[in-house]
């Protein structure tokens, strides 16, 4: 059998109980191969968000399947006895809209936290995220923090953050929302360039259909169902 990213099978999930019940997420079913660029689009309140963080061992899926990297991770509800905190920070990286860096440190620093929570310390760690940096044309402001960093910046160390452990999984969730079509652009080509040298798989929420082009495939999503 291939060996997917990531697999979804039925993935259902239900916020609330009773009256207040919100079906956000329907028997999503979906296979994405490692290496693969797929994009999630949809109307706002749709289920976008929730796909990712069901699929992201953030929120726990109410019925249905999930397999990252050839891990059963739920089943109807997530199965006992798992670190997910610990597969969440191996195999698994997280790009959202706020950039949410750490404010207290610089951006290398940043990086180097990712890093060691994965223990890679040090002299490694820190050759490590400079590589990442350079890449991601941010050498010039490694040592500023996040105050001192422009929009299209701060997206880029959270893109070094999310790579520094070379997940295989990569969930990016409206990641040029807050960016111009510039800037927006910038950060969409570089995520997709460095997941491809990783051949990680990315999956990313996005409302902008321009930040799709090259894109292998689309999902689209109405009422918490995939439509397309
Ligand atoms: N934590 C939550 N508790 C209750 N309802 C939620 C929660 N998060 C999202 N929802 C509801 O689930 C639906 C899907 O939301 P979301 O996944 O955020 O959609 P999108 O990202 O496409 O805008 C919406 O109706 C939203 O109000
Ligand atoms: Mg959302």
């Amino acid at each position: 059998m291939l060996d997917y990213a990531i697999q979804t099978k039925n993935l259902t999930k239900v916020y609330g109980k009773g009256h207040t019940e919100v079906t956000a997420l329907s028997d999503a079913t979906l296979n994405v191969s490692p290496g693969e660029l797929v994009a999630v689009i949809g109307p706002s309140g749709s289920g976008k968000t929730t796909m990712l963080t069901t699929i992201g061992l953030i929120n726990e899926p109410t019925s249905g399947n999930v397999v990252i990297d050839g891990m059963a991770v739920a089943n109807d509800g997530w199965i006992p006895g798992l670190d997910m905190k610990r597969i969440r920070r191996e195999k698994l990286g997280f790009i959202f809209q706020a950039y949410n860096l750490i404010p207290f440190l610089s951006a290398i620093e940043n990086v180097m936290v990712s890093l060691s929570l994965n223990g890679i310390n040090g002299k490694i760690a820190r050759k490590r995220a400079t590589e990442l940096l350079d890449k991601l044309m941010l050498e010039r402001v490694k040592d500023n923090y996040p105050s001192e960093l422009s929009g299209g910046e701060a997206q880029r160390v959270a893109i070094a953050r999310a790579l520094a452990n070379r997940p295989k999984v990569i969930l990016a969730d409206e990641p040029t929302a807050a960016l111009d079509t510039a800037n927006g652009k910038n950060v969409m080509d570089l995520l997709k360039k460095l997941a491809m040298e990783n051949n990680s798989a990315i999956m990313v929420v996005t409302h902008d259909s321009r930040m799709i082009e090259g894109f292998d495939r689309t999902y689209e999503i109405h009422d918490g169902r995939i439509v397309k």
